[in-house]
């Protein structure tokens, strides 16, 4: 083997190995630059060497160009869904069904939990990934291969030795987005001035049919496997062996499933996770119960929608009734205004409600929201609460008028008109100079994506904006000791910090200045590309359009 060759090869497998570490094991073993170092060097050599680049190398994942729409795919065996319980007496019928079924047979049970997300499926020949499909209508998906080799829990290739006379080996589970990814997503979201999303479900499956696969390489995409197919069939006795290859494999399956022996075990890990949820960095909408043994899995069957040997116990959703007290509208930084509700406060989920997002004017009409009303707000994991319904029912207890929401007609905070451009769904305030826009410019330019300017937070930079010290990013630079050491809670120590911060800032990459702009549609990665492409912040303002 040549020494190009050779050096690739181990690239790739130093590569692999620290993923595994990082997204699979969470024990990384090197720090992140060292990993970008290493990667960075395998993407020299491929593109010096193209040729020698393989489909299981690591650099596959960054995503390629995109793609004119997705071709059909033919499920082997149909990707069913399950039928729902939600009560322990229903899991108990089921359990009966399946005893009866069973003839005297002992089973036993595995349970999992169930993760909102979007089932997928993975095909390996000769164990490179060679296919990734969606769901679809359960018989016929879309080929995403692209996309789902975006996601660095789903392995380019198996470590297992490849079984003799299989020839194709079909992983499925569940894609989604982890609850902090989802959070980060929305801020960035946030700072570009563009729409955030709803629930990282609906990201999940919106990122997956996503025709640029460079697009969901950015939203980290994450997977659970559940399911494993050798030719179709179920190559081990019992539905844990299966979660055990697949673990062995290199695949990420979930830490909290667990074998029960009886039904009694089963009810007991689905009230343990209906309020252990909240612990997780994903959102699970219930618990699924599988009986263990394939044999009995295949006797049993399927319905033309779910198995028989499988159920999901579905978990009440985290919702409270409260009333709307009323809306304040906020503005963001680039003028966006949102409404917001003010509730009564409220138990959800351990913590207690008393603000909610309401997105935007088309959504409380939608919603048909008046101030006062009764509403029901719903939290799924660590997101932010939502007003999902009104207790219409309600409205006969409560006395007095209730009073319908107006969008302002002017801003809030500086008084300007507001407009609502052709397509977009918010208002935005049309000041230049509106205060809310200025502060909320220089939290994004100090925030530590940016300019990482510590100690320039919220009250500080109300402070210098109402004092009339900041006009605009670049008076930051031209404070003085006296300037901030009248202000509230600034003394001698954290005046010469700040000043000195802002010194420090000075040295930032310039990536990160052009970033903290704020430039409408020039997030954290457009600007990387800007510099990148002109070098030096005078060549990009000569930019033409
Ligand atoms: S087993 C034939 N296991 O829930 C068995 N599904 O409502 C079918 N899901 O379509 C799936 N976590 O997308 C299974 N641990 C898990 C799951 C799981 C989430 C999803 C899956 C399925 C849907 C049914």
């Amino acid at each position: 083997m040549t020494d190009i060759r050779k050096e690739l090869e181990e690239l790739r497998e130093q590569i692999c190995y620290h993923d595994e570490r990082y997204y699979i094991l969470s024990a990384p073993e090197i720090s992140d630059y060292d990993y970008d170092q290493l990667m960075a060097r395998l993407l020299r050599l491929e593109a010096e060497h193209p040729d020698l680049v393989t489909p299981d190398s690591p650099t596959q994942r960054v995503g390629g160009r995109p793609i004119e729409g997705f071709k059909p795919y033919n499920h082997r065996r149909p990707m069913l869904s399950l039928d729902n319980t939600y009560s322990e007496s229903e899991l108990r019928d089921w359990d009966e069904r399946c005893r009866k079924m069973a003839a005297g047979r002992n089973y036993s049970f595995v349970a999992e939990l169930k993760i909102d997300g979007l089932s997928i499926s993975a095909i390996y020949e000769e164990t490179y990934l060679k296919y990734g499909v969606t769901r679809g209508d359960g018989v016929v998906g879309d080929l995403v291969t692209e996309n789902v080799k975006t996601i660095r829990t789903i392995p380019l290739k198996l470590r297992t030795v490849w079984p003799r006379e299989v020839n194709e080996i079909e992983v499925r589970g569940e894609v989604f987005m982890a609850n902090s990814v989802f959070e980060k997503l929305n801020e960035e979201q946030q700072e570009q001035g563009l729409q955030t999303f709803a629930n990282p479900r609906n990201t999940t499956s919106g990122t997956m049919k996503l025709l640029d696969s460079r697009v969901v390489a950015s939203r980290r995409l994450d997977c659970f496997v559940y399911d494993l197919l050798f030719d179709a069939t179920k190559p081990f006795d019992t539905h844990w062996e299966s979660i055990e290859w697949l673990r062995q494999s290199g695949l990420k399956v979930n830490e909290h499933s667990r074998r029960c022996a009886d039904i009694e075990e089963v009810l007991k890990f689905c009230n343990e996770w209906a309020v252990r949820r909240s612990e997780l960095d994903y959102e699970i909408d219930g618990v699924v119960l599988k009986i263990d043994q394939t044999s009995l899995q295949e006797e049993f069957g399927a319905t033309s929608k779910a198995p028989r040997w499988a159920v999901a116990f579905k978990f009440p959703p985290m919702q409270a009734a409260t009333r709307l007290r009323s809306v304040v509208v906020q503005v963001g930084r680039t003028g966006a205004l949102t409404p917001v509700a003010q509730l009564d406060p409220v138990l959800l989920a351990g913590t207690t409600v008393s603000r909610a997002s309401l997105h935007n004017e088309d959504e409380i009409g939608r919603l048909g929201l008046k101030i006062g009303d009764w509403v029901v707000v719903e939290k799924c994991g660590e997101i932010i609460p939502k007003v999902v319904k009104v207790l219409f029912d309600r409205r006969q207890e409560i006395e007095g008028e209730l009073e319908e929401f107006q969008m302002p007609r002017t801003c809030p905070v500086c008084s300007a008109i507001v407009v609502r451009n052709d397509g977009e769904v918010v208002w935005r305030c049309s000041s230049s100079s509106c205060p809310a826009k200025l502060k909320n410019s220089l939290l994004l330019f100090a925030s530590r994506r940016a300019m990482k300017i510590e100690g320039l937070g919220k009250e500080l930079v109300e402070q210098l904006v109402e004092k009339g010290l900041v006009k605009d990013l670049a008076d930051l630079y031209y404070l003085k000791f006296d300037d901030i050491i009248g202000l509230e809670r600034m003394a001698k120590k954290s005046a010469t910090n700040l000043l000195e911060q802002l010194q420090q800032s000075k040295t930032r990459e310039l990536e990160k200045f052009v970033y903290g702009l704020g430039i409408p549609h020039v997030g954290a990665r457009n600007a990387k590309i800007l510099v990148n492409h002109f070098g030096s912040i005078d060549k990009l303002a000569e930019a033409s359009e």
